[in-house]
């Protein structure tokens, strides 16, 4: 028996989400701490007896977002005190780390501010709390620590539902310590976790249903974790061919990259691993190498290049994303134009781009910025660009037959969506019973942002048949 049931305790716990998908899983592992306490996941902070902030801090304006929507939770404790209840108020993420005490004093009614490495000592957190007055009056548990043990060693076994597309954290942190980024602050030090203990992890997973696992890391291909057997080092190629064995497995995805940690390892891993799907983000941020440079990046534009060649070498039916900065200090209108001559050359299938923002704490913040029109104007050329290719790529689609993981049920009755090895949303008409399925689609129609395709052959005449008795 579960020891909520045990304890009669069923209370609602509301977690709200922003951010990297890091924070997604972090926020699942969340609720698998606080089970034992007996808080169940409830949709809506109405409901909930706690209300956790999961933050994060990578763009302009976290900070005062996350304070905003604490003075909207304010009303809220108010409410509830005055019905007798105690709402527990937790902000975590890296905006909480990044602020710390700052919050209780500007915010005197959170409980509990805990940052990205110390979330399994929440439990204690939560007693602790619970023996504050109400009011909490800036009295707050406040845990930011960078500790010395490992959270990953106090984290329960996964028991939330994974879902058909599970994400899997295999790296934390980053040593890069790029110009502009707050990551290696905020998530502290490079940290990888033992390869054994991420393939008992993603058995779980598969067994509890997932047929598709993204390995998470900020900086995933600096992976090296503990191997299973003989105490070596594992990088992220060698981990992939372990996970490739698991029955049941059928596709492996991995993000975010680092274009100066790509091993030959990793190279021959999408060559040889059919389950690792031939669609890579790998971040340049600029396509100048005076921008890399003035960046941190640690490598040039042709490194980069000659990677992208390495990769569609390896693997003709390669595609590839990108994260793009434009208006970092010190970004001329020449450097700009590199930008865009790379992602010419290049030529992308989806990709992500950014006004520069100045973190406070970086070293990027200090230098001279550049104005907010000309960020502006750049993003949106640059933006156009990256449209323009997207539509193109998906454009190319149509006429293919693409595998298709069904994930989703579409917005229509008798309607799914599912995920084509490129991460594309794909509609598709299909029965109930194709949900979780893997199945050859082929594309017929494309838009900027998903395609649309039809089955074929014996999966076709189900889907119409349940579309008959529908
Ligand atoms: N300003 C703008 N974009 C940023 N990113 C990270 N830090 C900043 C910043 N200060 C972008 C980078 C990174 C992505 C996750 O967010 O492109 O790859
Ligand atoms: Fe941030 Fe990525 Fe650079 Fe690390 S490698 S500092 S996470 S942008």
């Amino acid at each position: 028996m579960a020891e909520a049931e045990r304890r009669g305790v069923d209370k609602g716990l509301y977690i709200k989400t922003y951010g990297c998908q890091m924070n997604v899983y972090d926020s699942t592992r969340m609720a698998d701490l606080l089970a034992p306490l007996g808080y169940r996941l409830v949709d809506a902070a109405d409901d909930a007896d706690m209300v956790i902030l999961n933050t994060c801090h990578i763009r302009e304006k976290a900070a005062e977002k996350v304070y905003s929507e604490l003075g909207r939770l304010r009303a809220r404790k108010l409410d509830s005190s005055r019905r007798g209840e105690r709402l527990v108020l937790a902000v975590g993420g890296c905006v909480a780390q990044a602020e710390g005490a700052e919050i209780l004093r500007r915010a005197p009614h959170v409980d509990i501010v805990f940052g990205p490495q110390t979330y399994h000592r929440l439990p204690e957190m939560v007693t602790r709390a619970l023996a504050l007055p109400a009011d909490v009056a800036g009295r707050g548990v406040l845990d930011t620590e960078f500790p010395t043990e490992e959270k990953f060693d106090f984290l329960p076994e996964t028991a939330s539902p994974p879902g058909i597309a599970a994400i899997l954290t295999v790296q934390e942190g980053c040593d890069k310590f790029c110009s502009f980024c707050v990551v290696p602050y905020t998530r502290g030090a490079e940290y990888s976790r033992a390869a054994g203990d991420i393939l008992a992890e993603a058995r779980r997973l598969v067994a509890a249903g997932a047929r598709e696992i993204t390995l998470l890391g900020q900086n995933v291909n600096a992976y090296h974790g503990t191997a299973p057997d003989d105490g070596k080092e594992w990088g992220l190629g060698q981990l992939i061919r372990a996970l490739a064995e698991i029955a049941g497995l059928e596709r492996i995805r991995y993000t975010t990259s680092h274009p100066g940690d790509v091993d030959e390892a990793l190279i021959a891993a999408h060559r040889d691993v059919p389950q690792l799907m031939p669609f890579l983000h790998l971040p340049v941020q600029s396509g100048s190498d005076r921008v890399l440079a003035a960046m941190n990046r640690r490598h040039s534009v042709d490194h980069y290049r000659r990677l992208i060649e390495r990769f569609s070498a390896a693997r003709s039916d390669m595609a590839f994303s990108s994260d793009f900065i434009v208006g970092h200090p010190g970004e001329e209108e020449a450097d700009f134009a590199a930008t865009l001559a790379l992602v010419e050359a290049v030529g992308y299938a989806q990709a992500f781009s950014f006004k520069y923002s100045a973190r406070p704490g970086t070293p990027a913040a200090l230098a001279p910025q550049i104005p907010d029109e000309v960020k502006t104007e750049r993003l949106a050329v640059l933006q156009e660009l990256l449209w323009a290719q997207q539509r193109r790529f998906n454009e190319a689609c149509r006429g293919r037959m693409m595998p298709v993981l069904f994930d989703r049920p579409g917005r229509h009755p008798g309607q799914l969506i599912g995920r084509s090895p490129y991460l594309q949303s794909v509609h598709v008409v299909a029965a109930p019973c194709h949900l979780g399925a893997l199945l050859p689609v082929r594309i017929v129609g494309a838009r900027q942002n998903s395609i649309a395709g039809v089955l074929t052959g014996a999966a076709a005449a189900v889907a119409m048949a349940a579309e008959a008795s529908a």
